[in-house]
C-alpha cells in the first residue's frame, strides 16, 4: 500500500466490520508476549511501547501487573478507541499515539522507551524503506540496556494476514536487521489458534540493547 491514508483506512475498516475477539489475531491472553517481558525485569516506572497494538488485550494485562508508563500505537484511531472503551477508566492511565510506524512524526518525541513490542506488525512491511523507517525509529528509541520483542510470522507461516502480503521471518532476520547493537535473548516458534480455529506460525525474539554502543540517528 503506498500512502498513509490507505493504510489507516484500510485498517479501521477492519476493527470497524469485526469484533475485537474475532480478529485472526485476537488473544484472550497475550501470553508469549507477556512470558518474554516478565524475563526482562523491568520496573512498573519502565516506558513500555507497545506499537501497531490495536486493541490488543497485553494492555489490560500490563496495566493489571502494575505498570504506569505505557504507550500505545496504532495507525488506526478506531482500533485505539475500541481498547480505550474496553479498559474504561484505566485508559487514563495510557499515552495513546496515533502514528504510522514507517513514516512516524508524533513518535519520534515520545522519549526513550525500555521496551519496545510488536506483535504481527512489522511483517505487514514489505518495502525497503518501509523496514528502514521502522527500524530506525526502533534504535532511535530504544534505550542502552532497553529490551526489543519482536512477534511476526514465521519463514515458514501464512504468506497473507488480514488480506494484506507479509515479509515473514526468523531470528537471524531480525537479529540482522536490529545491527551489532542488540543481542537476541531468546527466541522461539509459537502456534496462535485463530478465533476460526486456523493455525498461525510466529516467530517470537527478544532482544537486549547494548548499554555501551549508543547510535548517532538524526
Ligand atoms: C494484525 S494486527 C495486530 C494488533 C496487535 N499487535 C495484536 O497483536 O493484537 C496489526 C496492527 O498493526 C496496525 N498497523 C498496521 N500498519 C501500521 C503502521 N504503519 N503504523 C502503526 N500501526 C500499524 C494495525 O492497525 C493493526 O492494529
Amino acid at each position: 500500500m503506498a500512502d498513509n491514508k490507505n493504510y489507516q483506512s484500510h485498517w479501521d475498516q477492519v476493527y470497524n466490520n469485526t469484533e475485537v475477539c474475532r480478529l485472526g489475531w485476537y488473544e484472550s491472553t497475550p501470553e508469549p508476549s507477556l512470558q518474554l517481558i516478565r524475563e526482562c525485569r523491568l520496573p512498573q516506572d519502565a516506558a513500555l511501547l507497545a506499537v501497531g497494538a490495536g486493541a490488543t488485550t497485553l494492555v489490560d494485562e500490563l496495566l493489571a501487573a502494575g505498570f504506569h508508563n505505557i504507550i500505545v500505537n496504532d495507525i488506526s484511531p478506531l482500533a485505539l478507541e475500541k481498547l480505550k472503551q474496553r479498559l474504561g477508566g484505566e485508559k487514563d492511565k495510557v499515552r495513546w499515539v496515533i502514528d504510522d510506524l514507517t513514516r512516524p512524526r508524533a513518535l519520534q518525541s515520545i522519549g526513550p522507551v525500555d521496551l519496545w513490542h510488536d506483535r504481527a506488525v512489522l511483517h505487514f512491511f514489505n518495502e525497503k524503506e518501509e523496514q528502514e523507517a521502522y527500524f530506525n525509529l526502533l534504535k532511535k528509541l530504544v534505550k542502552p540496556g532497553g529490551f526489543v520483542i519482536l512477534a511476526a510470522f514465521h519463514l515458514n507461516g501464512a504468506a497473507k494476514c488480514s488480506g494484506l502480503p507479509v515479509h515473514r521471518y526468523d531470528q537471524q532476520m531480525m537479529a540482522e536487521k536490529l545491527g551489532s547493537c542488540f543481542e537476541l535473548q531468546q527466541a522461539f516458534e509459537y502456534t496462535h489458534t485463530m478465533p476460526s480455529g486456523d493455525k498461525r506460525e510466529y516467530i517470537y525474539t527478544l532482544f537486549e540493547k547494548n548499554k555501551w554502543k549508543t547510535y548517532n540517528l538524526a
